[in-house]
């Protein structure tokens, strides 16, 4: 079974009551359940995990056992070089994932320092945008 870590950056456990307009209503809860089913489907092992700090996203993208990396790195996608670097340094698929088209919002959101060590970004699918991801995660590895 491939394992699949997934990873909500900051401020991702206020999805349902943070800027709905922009984020959806949805909540992380609900999220994570949609994930969970269609990882199933896809017999995809998903270890789904929230973090707000940079250093315990570092230390779970160099520590956890996974095949590849779903990522929503919130705000640090705009500033982190370190999760860029963690990311290049473990050398597995990482797919980058944003809720928003981030390319359409303001001028400091649409450089992304994940980008250039993703396999790929979605961007803008609303929740949806993860379970394209986990999609997309099939098609990259092979059958397993
Ligand atoms: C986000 C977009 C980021 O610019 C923002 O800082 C977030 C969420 C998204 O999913 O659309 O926190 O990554």
């Amino acid at each position: 079974m491939i394992k699949v870590l997934v990873v909500h950056g900051p401020n991702l456990n206020l999805l349902g009551k943070r800027e709905p307009s922009i984020y959806g209503t949805k909540s992380l809860k609900a999220i994570n359940k949609d994930i969970s089913s269609l990882a199933s489907e896809l017999n995809i092992n998903a270890n789904i995990v929230q973090l707000n700090s940079e250093g315990e996203i570092l230390d779970i993208i160099q520590k956890a056992d996974y095949d590849a990396l779903i990522i929503n790195p919130a705000a640090y996608t705009h500033t982190s070089v370190a999760i860029r670097d963690a990311i290049a340094a473990v050398n597995k698929p990482a797919i980058e994932v944003h809720l928003s088209n981030i390319h359409k919002r303001e001028e400091f959101r649409r450089k992304s320092f994940i980008a250039e060590v993703a396999h790929g970004q979605i961007s803008g699918f609303g929740p949806e945008s993860y379970l394209l991801a986990l999609r997309a995660v099939r098609s990259i590895l092979p059958k397993q």
